[in-house]
């Protein structure tokens, strides 16, 4: 098949550049910058750019569009209000050159942590996403992944397949033990609330970039989760990641000191997140991670 790839350069588009090329399909990586070298054939648009995204997709002529767009190269409020028009515009625009394009077939990626804290610790596809998250950074986050998701699902003529990533480690990501968060860990600088009951579930950047290759190649469509198998408290991971790196067990705090010392997503992560179950890609997507957290998180 033809597949065009948005997001080409970022860590999990680089991953899956050869995965696609290894399965014989003909890769057409969308980039904004020329100047960046992928291993395929490109086409250039701004993806917030609706012509320039439709010229782009002309050109290509995909049967499939992968769309692995994101701005969180920086954790900044700048950041995430991009990510958040990508998610919005930057679909928008992909959907609509893909279909005059005439592509069958949109892969896209969405987050599994999204969902509202409520119930179980680990939850499904089905559960409710937390758009009123009381902090307005997360509720647009969240919003702008549900009107993606929207968009991408709600398409006419052209198939869905939602990747709700868990959260991503790995060389070069957050987690990088390598990174600034590494370094902080380390040096027994974060601490932990003292009741870390909040769930996360990883997710391995090449596990992602397979779940990627799994969505293309098959015939289900929906909302999956993508995570790894061991959805893990922050009272386990986050001691288990300093003792790896071989910090100091991270400082107990008070519960209500936590969201002040933390900032509201850390804190909301460590005590309240919930995880995600896999089932569905396991049983429809014929996606299964190959490594969790606890074997690949200190290791990059
Ligand atoms: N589920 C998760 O936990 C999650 C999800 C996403 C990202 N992240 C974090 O984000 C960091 C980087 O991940 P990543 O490499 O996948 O994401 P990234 O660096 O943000 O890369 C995303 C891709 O989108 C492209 N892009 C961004 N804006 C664009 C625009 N306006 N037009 C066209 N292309 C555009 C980038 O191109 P350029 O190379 O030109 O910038 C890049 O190819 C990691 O630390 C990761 O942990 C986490």
């Amino acid at each position: 098949m033809r597949v065009v790839v948005a997001g080409a350069t970022g860590l999990i588009g680089t991953a899956l550049l050869p995965l696609l090329q290894a399965r014989g399909h003909h890769v057409t990586a969308l980039v904004r910058d020329e100047s960046k070298t992928v291993s395929a054939d490109t086409v250039v648009a701004d993806a917030l750019d609706p012509a320039a995204v439709r010229d782009a997709l002309l050109a290509a002529r995909p049967d499939v569009v992968v769309h692995q767009l994101t701005a969180l190269r920086q954790m900044s409020a700048e950041a995430f209000e991009t990510t958040a028009r990508l998610r919005t515009e930057g679909t928008a625009n992909l959907i609509t050159a893909a279909r005059e394009a005439g592509a069958a077939k949109l892969v896209v990626q969405s987050i599994s942590f999204a969902t509202a804290p409520l119930g179980d610790p680990v939850l499904s596809e089905d559960a409710p996403l937390y758009l009123d998250a009381p902090d307005p950074g997360w509720s647009r986050t969240v919003q702008a992944v549900a009107e993606m998701e929207r968009l991408v699902l709600g398409t006419p003529d052209i198939a869905g397949t939602i990747l709700r990533y868990g959260t991503l480690f790995g060389a070069q990501t957050q987690y990088d033990p390598a990174g600034p968060f590494g370094a902080v860990i380390r040096r027994g600088q974060l601490p932990i609330p003292s009741t870390a009951t909040g769930v996360t579930s990883f997710l391995h950047v090449q596990d992602a970039a397979l779940a990627a290759l799994s969505a293309v190649d098959s015939d289900v469509t929906g909302v999956f989760n993508i995570a790894d198998d061991e959805p893990a408290e922050g009272a386990t991971w986050l001691p288990e990641y300093a003792r790896l790196l071989g910090g100091p067990p991270p400082r107990p705090i008070p519960s209500d000191l936590a969201e002040k010392v933390l900032g509201w997503f850390a804190n909301y992560q460590l005590t309240a997140m919930r995880g995600a179950r896999t089932d569905r890609a396991r049983t429809e997507l014929g996606w299964k991670p190959t490594v969790s957290w606890r074997h690949g998180l200190a290791s990059g």
